[in-house]
């Protein structure tokens, strides 16, 4: 045999000289979830070892995060529903709990890049990401309140924009609202391929934020399709989005190759809720090796071509 590839497999060293992948903790972007308040600190049933976080418990989290390496953080709020509307009023109210938790973890932590989601569900009544009339969600009338949404956002200083709604013209509508209240620096990472998936269960338990009624099919896109994507992604390109997400990311890593194939913008992944809660719930079975799987995923989705992980594993992952 003149070829064995044994041979760069044989020793820890050489192993690790052929290495083609490497994560890095600046690779990921940590969620957080935002309780009103300041003291409280709420484990999700679902996601053992994620917590809702008051505002104190946040600030903490957050700094020991950046000591880690940990740079960029996704931050939801949990909203009760007495705060809920149908228009979803309050995901635009920078005197809501959230918006001023926003500012204030900027404040502290200018250096951290700070995401927030644009999508009304958390807000919602209905729990839907746009505006509900006759069972329908309407598309034009929801880009009204995205756009307020954002800027309401961009005004706590968050660096990161990410519509996860899924309507059709949203990030273009957003640039714009951005550019003409000025804030041109405001960079919008786009959910370009987010399919309406069953493994965002966890998330929607953590936030409370199923829908009341029906699905989000005819929105998020249907896990059947691959080059449904491409399409999401022409547009997001075109309207100006600065980074390309695909989500969920495990059962959807051939889509990320396919939009790091065919696009220059960094390309992000999220490692959803139900994906991180199957490895724990494996893992206090006894049945996997957390650490091993866990590093295992993280490496298989920048395998496939994502540049950032959005993942609940990044602060565990970070202190191995
Ligand atoms: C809101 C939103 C969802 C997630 C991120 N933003 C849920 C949904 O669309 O139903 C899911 C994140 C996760 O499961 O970890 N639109």
């Amino acid at each position: 045999m003149d070829i064995r590839p044994r041979r760069n497999r044989k020793s820890s060293a050489i192993r690790s000289l052929v290495e083609e992948t490497h994560l890095k903790t600046s690779d990921f972007i940590f969620p957080l979830f935002l309780l009103e308040g300041s003291n409280d600190r709420v484990e999700v049933e679902s996601m053992p070892g994620i917590y809702r976080l008051g505002l104190d418990h946040m600030l903490k989290e957050i700094e020991s995060c950046l000591k880690l390496g940990i740079k960029a953080f996704d931050v939801f709020p949990v909203v009760s529903e007495s705060y809920k509307d149908q228009e979803a009023t309050n995901s635009y109210n920078t005197d809501f709990f959230y918006h001023k938790a926003l500012k204030r973890i900027k404040e502290e932590f200018p250096e951290a890049a700070i995401m927030t989601d644009v999508a009304l569900d958390p807000y919602s009544s209905d729990g839907h990401d746009g505006i509900v009339k006759d069972g329908k969600i309407l598309n034009d009338e929801t880009l009204e309140v995205l756009g307020k949404q954002a800027l309401s956002q961009a005004r706590c200083g968050i660096d990161i924009i990410g519509p996860s709604d899924m309507m059709d013209g949203r990030v273009g509508y957003i640039r714009e609202v951005l550019d003409d209240n000025g804030f041109t620096e405001v960079s919008i990472m786009s959910y370009t391929a987010k399919y309406a998936s069953a493994f965002y269960g966890p998330f929607r338990d953590a936030l409370d934020s199923a829908p009341k009624s029906g699905d989000k099919k005819t929105y998020q896109m249907n896990p059947a399709n691959q080059r449904e994507a491409l399409i999401e992604a022409d547009l997001d390109v075109d309207e100006g989005a600065d980074f390309l997400m695909v989500k969920p990311a495990l059962a959807y890593l051939d889509v990320i190759k396919l939009l790091k194939d065919n696009y220059a913008q960094p390309i992000a992944a999220y490692n959803v809720s139900g994906e991180y809660a199957m490895l724990k719930a494996a893992a206090e079975k006894g049945w996997l090796d957390y650490d091993r799987v866990m590093a295992e995923t993280l490496l298989s989705i920048k395998r496939a071509g994502a540049d950032i992980i959005l993942t609940y594993h990044a602060k565990e992952f970070a202190q191995l």
